[in-house]
């Protein structure tokens, strides 16, 4: 089996493992109790959440666990916008950008559908960059929130996102960013990129599923999303994933390191260049998307003029190797990437798109096996297409 759909998810390290599997096993308490049990249930929590602070250099506070990156997300515009429009009813304005997720897009166009909120979606150039000066102009003064994403899950293209930030900051707009495909690959140090608000999910940096979290620059208020109890500060209430939370916090702790060291992404880099120079060999009119703006190091999007993606993926998956046809999110939906499309390229392209995201495991002889499967692959499909 040859794993190429890093971005989808990651496998567990042993890191998050070891941390797991003795809360897994022997926990007893719940966080809250206030016997034994709970206090040590408790203290797996407020460990994790100093480690978690630690590498973001924040105050444990800052730090609210959820259960994922849609949940972080959520949590952050939908918690932000309700509590800052009520501070100042006649500031209603929301920005993004035409590229994000559908967990900060359809957040967004539901804040702007049912709640009375104005939305402007920014549009992306050929690279599928945020333009300043584009962003710049959408800001207005009832702007209360925009939020962009650092890194785009689908061709890994990193966003200004210090400078677009800094834009908002000038103008006393709150900043959220969407870390997810980010934190663990490259820096991402909130003090640094002068945002209000980032979200991260355990499952894209090795961590389990099921774990996530927003953290929230203090002094800035938000109204929790959910009803219930009184967890995470009142901003999120529910009983928490003790060992997924531990797990996230050992696994975080790696990958922020491998972040900071730049190796892995130099090896994952010259793999990825491996496989699109292999993929040039195979089909000349292969076209790489993103490939004059800054991504990921991880990430590969091609599109393959002529075949159909999710073809082409069930032809690989029968090879025995994992791609995604676009966002992982989208596994069986028909419709064209948003984020290509956006970007400007065809819809007929975009539905001929296969996304490589390579991780830790990915090895020359993992590229060599993709390029030989894709191989078969295409001979199959262009016969099949002649006849
Ligand atoms: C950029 C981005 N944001 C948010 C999410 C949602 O994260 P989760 O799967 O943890 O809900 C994803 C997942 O693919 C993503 O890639």
């Amino acid at each position: 089996m040859i794993y190429l759909d890093h971005n989808a998810t990651t496998p567990l390290c042993p890191e998050a493992r070891g941390a797991m599997l003795p809360l897994l096993e022997d926990l007893l308490g719940n966080p809250s109790g206030i016997h034994e049990p709970g206090r040590l249930a408790r203290a797996a929590v407020d460990e994790a959440r100093d480690r978690i602070a630690s590498l973001l250099g924040a105050k444990p506070y800052e730090i609210i666990f959820t259960s994922g990156g849609t949940e972080s997300c959520n949590l952050a515009l939908l918690g932000l916008a309700r509590r800052h429009r009520a501070d100042a009813l006649d500031k209603k304005h929301l920005v993004t950008a035409a590229t994000e997720h559908h967990a900060v897009l359809h957040a967004m166009r539901s804040l702007a559908g049912r709640e009375g909120f104005d939305l402007t979606e920014v549009p992306v150039g050929a690279q599928g960059l945020v333009d300043p000066d584009v962003f710049a102009a959408a800001l207005r003064p009832e702007t209360i929130l925009a939020s962009v994403m650092i890194a785009n899950n689908e061709t890994g293209v990193i966003q200004p996102i210090a400078k677009l930030a800094g834009l908002c900051r000038e103008r006393g707009i709150l900043f959220h960013a969407d870390a997810v495909q980010a934190f663990g690959k490259i820096p991402c140090v909130p003090g640094e990129l002068g945002v209000d608000a980032i979200s991260a999910t355990a499952h894209k940096f090795y961590g389990p599923h099921g774990a996530g979290f927003l953290w929230l620059r203090s002094g800035i208020s938000i109204e929790a999303i959910q009803h219930g109890g009184f967890h995470e500060n009142e901003r999120r209430p529910g009983t928490e994933n003790v060992p997924a939370i531990a797990g996230m916090a050992a696994a975080a702790e790696v990958a922020v390191k491998e972040a900071l060291g730049f190796e892995e992404a130099l090896r994952e880099a010259s793999l990825r260049d491996a496989l699109w120079n292999g993929i040039q060999a195979i089909d000349p009119t292969a076209v790489r998307n993103a490939s004059a703006a800054p991504v990921l190091a991880n990430t590969l999007n091609v599109s393959f003029p002529g075949c159909d993606g999710e073809t082409l993926l069930m032809g690989l998956d029968l090879e025995g190797v994992a791609v995604s046809s676009g966002s992982a999110c989208m596994v069986g939906s028909i419709q064209a990437s948003h984020v290509l499309l956006a970007m400007g390229v065809s819809e007929n392209l975009a539905r001929a798109t296969v996304r490589f995201s390579l991780g830790r495991e990915t090895t020359l002889p993992v590229i060599q096996g993709t390029l030989k499967a894709l191989t078969r692959v295409l001979t199959r499909q262009s016969r099949f297409t002649q006849a």
